[in-house]
């Protein structure tokens, strides 16, 4: 049942320091303070190439993947849209690892690229929420998420515990390719242990998106910005927002705004920056301000240090704890959420029930 909350969906945002525990759990030597995965049937080591596939905010979870490969195990990650994947036929090279991301496991374009990418000589591992699934039958390996059963059709926990087993398998990889030294994987491993509290920190200050959600609710265009891993956020947060508040979308590359976008600004439409404390923070600022001077609303969401650089130039502020960049895509994951449900909880929207969506898309 929904216990004490009145959505699913918001009882499955709230249950996210316990499953993303729970799945971190799984991977990490409490006594070591390490991050291991299960034996595979094939060499982490050797891997020349990596393909991911999935849909939707499992697509977004792979792409916060690509970043965390590319940058910690420096092995080049090819990702796409499974229903655009399924049928491009591209090559691919011999002893590629194909990783699908699922949370049903069920999907059915994700399972028709998985065939292919079988058919094509790649090693299989999926990560799936739900065990004994067409996917997880059909792989060399699985990593699974321990979620739990995700009711609402908006995912959240089940993209948040994506994340972190997507980020203990970069760790691993970068360790196994010999990537990364012990003092980057001691503070890797360090700034993973914290993920669970500080998502809990994050939960127990959602007052200030309720209010902004307000705001929010007003308008017929919204975007959402950041650089990096926190891209990918941006555009999880535009979707989430799509499906549960009928509110038009887009999240961009804050460095893409200025080829197209900036020309939508005006006071009539919000702009969410994502900008954790990371290499790209600065530029992601020089961004913001080149829409806030062209009239644009901004709602800014950064740690305190960012807040305090850019309050004066937004009309409203999230302040997230100061966390090591690697693991802020998780944590971003979490405003980006509740601020969703609380504009459908204003538009008065169906928010575990959107009009025209299904929890697990098994056509075509
Ligand atoms: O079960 P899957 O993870 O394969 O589902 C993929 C998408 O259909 C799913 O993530 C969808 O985008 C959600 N409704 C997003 O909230």
């Amino acid at each position: 049942g929904k216990g004490d909350h009145r959505h699913y969906m918001l009882k499955e945002i709230y249950e996210q320091p316990q499953v993303i525990g729970d799945t971190l759990s799984t991977f990490f030597n409490p006594t070591a303070q390490t991050i291991s995965m299960p034996n595979f049937p094939f060499d982490l080591k050797n891997i020349p190439r990596i393909t991911i596939v999935a849909c939707g905010t499992s697509f977004y979870a792979g792409l916060v993947a690509k970043y965390w490969i590319e940058q910690y195990a420096r092995i080049g990650v090819d990702i796409d849209v499974a229903s655009e994947f399924r049928y491009r036929e591209a090559p691919m090279q011999d002893g590629g690892l194909a990783l699908f991301i699922s949370q049903s496991g069920e999907t059915a374009d994700t399972l028709a690229a998985l065939r292919y990418a079988k058919s094509q000589g790649q090693s299989i591992l999926s990560i799936v929420n739900v065990p004994e699934s067409s996917m997880e039958r059909e792989s060399d390996a699985v990593l699974l998420t321990h979620a739990g059963p995700e009711i609402g059709v908006a995912s959240t926990k089940a993209f948040t515990t994506q994340l972190t087993v997507l980020a203990c398998f970069a760790i691993s990889l970068a360790k196994a390719k010999g990537a990364i030294d012990t003092a980057c994987e001691a503070r890797l491993c360090r700034a993973m242990a914290e993920v669970p509290s500080r998502t809990a920190e994050v939960l127990n200050h959602d007052e200030a998106l309720r209010k902004i959600a307000q705001n929010v609710a007003e308008a017929r265009d919204v975007l959402y910005l950041g650089r990096g891993s926190s891209f990918p956020i941006a555009m999880e947060g535009a979707l989430k927002l799509k499906e549960i508040s009928y509110i038009h979308a887009e999240g961009y590359a804050a460095g893409e705004m200025k080829h197209g976008p900036i020309a939508l600004i005006d006071e009539n439409v919000p702009i969410i920056v994502i900008a954790p404390m990371d290499s790209n923070f600065e530029k992601t600022a020089s961004n913001t301000q080149e829409s806030v001077a062209r009239g644009g609303k901004v709602i800014f969401m950064a740690s305190k240090e960012g807040v305090e650089k850019m309050a004066d130039h937004c009309i409203a502020t999230v302040t997230m704890p100061n966390v090591d960049p690697f693991v802020a895509p998780i944590l971003y994951s979490i405003p980006v959420q509740l601020l969703a449900y609380y504009v459908a909880i204003h538009k008065g929207t169906d928010v575990d029930q959107p009009r025209n969506l299904a929890k697990s898309v098994t056509v075509e």
